[in-house]
């Protein structure tokens, strides 16, 4: 006979992903306000709860897991689980899931789409048109970086660092990338070259971060590190923010220091600083990665199988914590 559950969802979920969970559930509680719980209304909702279906704007922290004593599974509808304490979940005997590979290409897309964007000045073009200042056709006008044929560096080849890359043929770019591993499909496909972070920033026109967050990558690229790029290169983060310390990089904008930034996650997000807000040389989206209706319904679907899984008494598609396992033998 199956176990029955109950579960917390964090947000209003798509019906394709709830049809997973309810034959697993006794009560099945779904956030219907879009904006994220806060602390207290997270407790109050999460309350006996066996598993929690969460977003990576929850943060899920020691105290609410011993405030959850029933809990068994966090499923975190995200690629990214740097809202879990990982560590506490673990010594709790609590497992953490997370959504990887169905957001690859959608995330992927979106790095290039802001590249696109800040190197031909998309956006600030948009806006000059609206604003009726297109009078004539001017030889200077709106000038831009160019990409085709130009040098990127891949900062983390993981999943989506490497869709990047594979990206990048397509511009007939020079691609560049450093991770502590050897990615031979870039290297073949790409002829990427594994480089020193150093090395990278120094001679990429494009530098991308794809690499996840942790203590490890905390402020990778800082003052010192933005001071190694050219003055005409471009940074682009669609990873974490808390990975570019925000202050040096607002400075490095500035000061044209370097040429410009595409943004699609910030450092206290949702806070954006206003001076970085009012910079003309960088774009800035909020946090749609993924943002597809396919991808966000299959990262959904997936957090969903993760849930029923581990609540089953299975190992999750998506553990994060494996050494978790050990506890429920
Ligand atoms: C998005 O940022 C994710 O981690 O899925």
């Amino acid at each position: 006979m199956k176990r029955l559950s109950r579960v917390l969802v964090t947000t209003p979920f798509p019906r394709e992903a709830l049809q997973v969970l309810r034959p697993y559930c006794s009560q099945l509680k779904v956030w219907k306000n879009h904006l994220t719980l806060t602390r207290q209304q997270l407790f109050k909702e999460v309350k006996g709860a066996d598993g929690l279906l969460c977003l990576l704007t929850d943060e899920i922290d020691e105290r609410l897991m011993v405030a959850t004593p029933r809990l068994k599974v966090i499923a975190n509808c995200a690629v990214g689980f740097d809202n879990v304490d990982v560590a506490a979940a673990t010594r709790h005997g609590i497992m953490v899931t997370n959504t990887p590979g169905v957001l690859t290409d959608a995330a992927a897309d979106l790095t290039w789409a802001l590249l696109m964007a800040v190197a031909r000045r998309i956006p600030e073009a948009d806006r000059f048109l609206r604003a009726g200042k297109y009078k004539e056709w001017e030889v200077y006008l709106m000038l831009g970086a160019p990409v085709y044929g130009r040098t990127i560096g891949i900062v983390g080849s993981g999943r989506v660092g490497a869709a990047v890359a594979l990206r990048a043929m397509g511009f007939q770019m020079e691609v560049l990338y450093t991770d502590t591993f050897a990615n031979t499909r870039i290297e073949k496909e790409a002829g990427a070259k594994r480089v020193s972070l150093h090395s990278l920033l120094r001679k990429s026109d494009f530098v991308c971060i794809h690499v996840p967050y942790d203590k490890s990558t905390y402020h990778l690229i800082g003052r010192r590190e933005l001071a190694l790029m050219k003055p005409s290169a471009i940074l682009i983060n669609t990873a974490r923010g808390e990975i570019v310390d925000e202050k040096a990089l607002i400075q490095a904008l500035k000061s044209r220091r370097i040429a410009g930034a595409g943004l699609d996650v910030y450092e206290h997000e949702p806070r954006v600083p206003a001076s970085l807000n009012r910079l003309a040389n960088v774009v800035l989206l909020p946090h749609i990665g993924s943002a597809t209706l396919e991808t966000r319904t299959k990262m959904a679907v997936l957090a969903a199988e993760n849930l029923v899984a581990g609540l089953g008494g299975r190992v999750p598609p998506n553990l994060v914590n494996p050494e978790v396992l050990a506890m429920h033998k």
